[in-house]
């Protein structure tokens, strides 16, 4: 074992954290500490003790408090939000979510809130963190052509020419890494809150992260072209155009999904 490397590799690795702001050292999980009843309970009683039991005691101070349920507070605020703006800030305000602290800027959405169709995607890559706007890469670009050819546009100003693109998470993960279920979970109240807001006819869940909170599950390649319910509204899962780009002969099933889509619009969506 090569104790140096793995000493530097510590070093680098406590050096990024405190950079992004760490300033103590917690779990990935809360703990409620009340709840711990024997790791809690009094030290045995030992000579030592013993030899202090007698002297006064100052009251001690509880040590840890028990955090809050993030994923419960993440509810109460998105739920307290009156509108897009409010839940924007309701999310730039919301401390339990670590990604915040190395991203660049808040990623909330682009295109119109009058749309008939809501596009909701994983979570913002190197472009998108740096122009604070959603989709804005090469998948993005991609997407905007892909929605080009059904004759919708985030810039379009009537609802039915309209798309509206958002994130599961505002933040830009470090390195893209998949966000953690404990993230996504974080941000599913917020979300809910986002769709209900924005009321479109429909959802687009863009790949596998979008599907696990919408959904509750993953299977992208399954699930894909099959129309579900996310939400409380109509969703039709697709392949997310990040795939599309590395696996382009997944691109006919995405024109099929894009089809349909569009015939579900002409339909009436919510028929
Ligand atoms: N991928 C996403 O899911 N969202 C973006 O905004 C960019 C890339």
């Amino acid at each position: 074992m090569d104790s140096g490397l793995e000493h530097q590799t510590a070093r680098a690795l406590l050096e990024w954290q405190l950079e992004l702001g760490a300033t103590e050292a917690i779990g990935d999980a809360p703990v409620n500490r009340y709840a711990l009843g024997a790791a809690t309970a009094p030290a045995p009683h030992t000579a030592a003790s013993a030899a202090t039991a007698t002297a006064p005691q100052a009251p001690v101070a509880p040590q840890v408090v028990a955090p809050a349920d993030p994923v419960e507070e993440a509810r109460q605020r998105a739920e307290a939000a009156p509108d897009l703006a409010a839940l924007s800030a309701a999310l730039a305000d919301f401390p339990h979510c670590d990604l915040r602290r190395g991203a660049r800027n808040l990623v909330f959405a682009d295109g119109n809130p009058a749309a008939r169709v809501m596009i909701i995607g994983e979570a913002p890559g190197r472009d998108e963190d740096r122009a604070g706007l959603p989709f804005v890469g090469r998948a993005g670009q991609l997407l905007d052509r892909m929605l080009d050819a059904i004759r919708l546009s985030r810039k379009a100003e009537t609802p039915e020419a309209a798309v509206y693109l958002t994130n599961i998470l505002p933040w830009r993960p470090p390195q893209n890494r998949d966000p953690t279920p404990q993230e996504i979970a974080m941000m599913v109240p917020f979300m809910r809150r986002h769709v209900a807001l924005v009321a479109p006819e429909v959802v687009v869940l863009m790949g596998n992260i979008s599907c696990q909170a919408g959904l509750g599950r993953r299977g992208i390649t399954r699930l894909r072209g099959q129309w579900t319910q996310a939400y409380g509204l109509p969703a039709l899962p697709m392949f997310h155009p990040a795939y599309l780009l590395r696996k382009p002969h997944a691109k006919r099933a995405a024109w099929a999904d894009l089809l349909d889509l569009q015939a579900r619009l002409r339909e009436g969506a919510g028929a």
